[in-house]
């Protein structure tokens, strides 16, 4: 196999470097970039200057052999049966694709996994979900399949920038959306609390919108809490963003933060209803709470979102407030039965 000349990049600079590549035109798209925990080697056809730490060199990529759709280079191997049991649908976190390969597919899930490869020039490596999110950290089980052998990535959402690591703390690229319409809500002075912050991609954004308030950043996972301090002063928002490490129900519930919060962000969809109290003690008297739940899908008479209100009166009422509903909306599918919904309310 030939060397091709090539461009390194540190990961945390890759998206940047990639884009100023491919908009000078010098990024090849018939081989793969290469990925190592570090840095990025991607494939060029000239060298350029970047404003961007680099260096180039020459090595030997994997080259794209096909850019025809996933799904067509996927029905050359796989059987009319197959290919309708086939998941072509993915998530990307940054140049990582994580893929469902469904248990009859398993002795060709290394093909698939190339075909994907193949299909989008994005792509440098393919996982594939082995199990549901477990345990209090939400950590999604995985498996490496194609491409630079990486669980870890720098994705862009919402103009942040967040360093993931998909082995060690949750993050889900499904709730962009949700994550921008919160951080649109926010005003100036408000004091935020993140009590379920993961790597940071609700409590950044809102900081990098708004150059007047303060966010608190809970987060109960050690791996989880380092990624959001690296976030935190990669994306330039130390000033306005405070991780605290450890397990919001204590830190939500100290005299610290008695009544500080004007708004409280709750994404911890499976268990948030238990965290409510201290929720109502960190919230100042008219502020607002984003309380997450996983219910059933259907809406109306008997739907989900009145179980989320149904619970956040009860916890309103047995803390002595006011509940007033502002609005809910369905987040994202979660099964074929359930679905995320929010239920933003403010307690006086
Ligand atoms: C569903 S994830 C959401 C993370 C992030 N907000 C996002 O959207 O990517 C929930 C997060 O809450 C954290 N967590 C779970 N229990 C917690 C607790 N008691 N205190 C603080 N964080 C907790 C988990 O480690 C996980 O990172």
């Amino acid at each position: 196999m030939p060397t091709t000349l090539v461009v390194k990049i540190a990961c945390r600079d890759a998206e940047r470097g990639r884009r100023a590549l491919a908009d000078a035109g010098v990024l090849r798209k018939d081989a793969i970039p290469q990925r190592t925990p570090e840095f990025v080697f991607f494939p060029v056809t000239k060298k350029i200057p970047l404003d961007v730490a680099h260096s180039f060199s020459r090595k030997r990529l994997a080259n794209r052999v096909s850019a025809q759709p996933f799904k067509t280079t996927l029905a050359e191997f796989l059987s009319k049966r197959e290919l309708d049991a086939a998941v072509t649908s993915f998530d990307l976190v940054g140049g990582i694709a994580v893929i469902q390969v469904p248990a009859r597919l398993e002795k060709k899930k290394k093909r698939i996994a190339q075909a994907l490869l193949r299909a989008n020039n994005r792509i440098e490596t393919v996982l594939r979900k082995t199990g549901g999110r477990t345990g209090a950290f939400r950590v999604q089980r995985v498996e490496w399949l194609a491409g630079a052998k990486a669980f870890s990535a720098t994705h862009k959402e919402n103009g942040c920038v967040f360093r993931v690591d998909l082995r060690r703390a949750y993050y889900s690229p499904r709730l962009s959306t949700e994550r921008q319409r919160i951080a649109s809500l926010v005003k100036p002075n408000e004091r935020v609390l993140v009590p379920f912050a993961g790597v940071g991609p609700f409590a950044i954004p809102i900081a990098k919108r708004n150059n007047a308030v303060e966010v608190v950043a809970i987060e109960l996972n050690p791996a989880a809490a380092k990624l959001l301090r690296e976030n935190v002063v990669l994306n330039r928002v130390s000033d306005r963003v405070r991780v605290v490490e450890g397990d919001a129900l204590k830190i939500m519930g100290s005299r610290e933060f008695a009544s500080w919060a004007d708004r409280i962000v709750m994404p911890l969809p499976h268990s948030a209803k238990s965290f409510l109290p201290s929720a109502l003690h960190a919230l100042r008297r008219g502020g607002v709470i984003h309380f997450y739940r996983i219910v059933e899908k259907r809406s109306g008479a008997h739907g989900g979102e009145r179980e989320l209100e149904r619970e956040a009166r009860e916890a309103c009422a047995a803390a002595g407030r006011r509940f007033v509903k502002l609005g809910w909306r369905r987040v994202i599918k979660y099964s074929p039965a359930l679905a995320e919904f929010v239920l933003d309310f403010k307690a006086f």
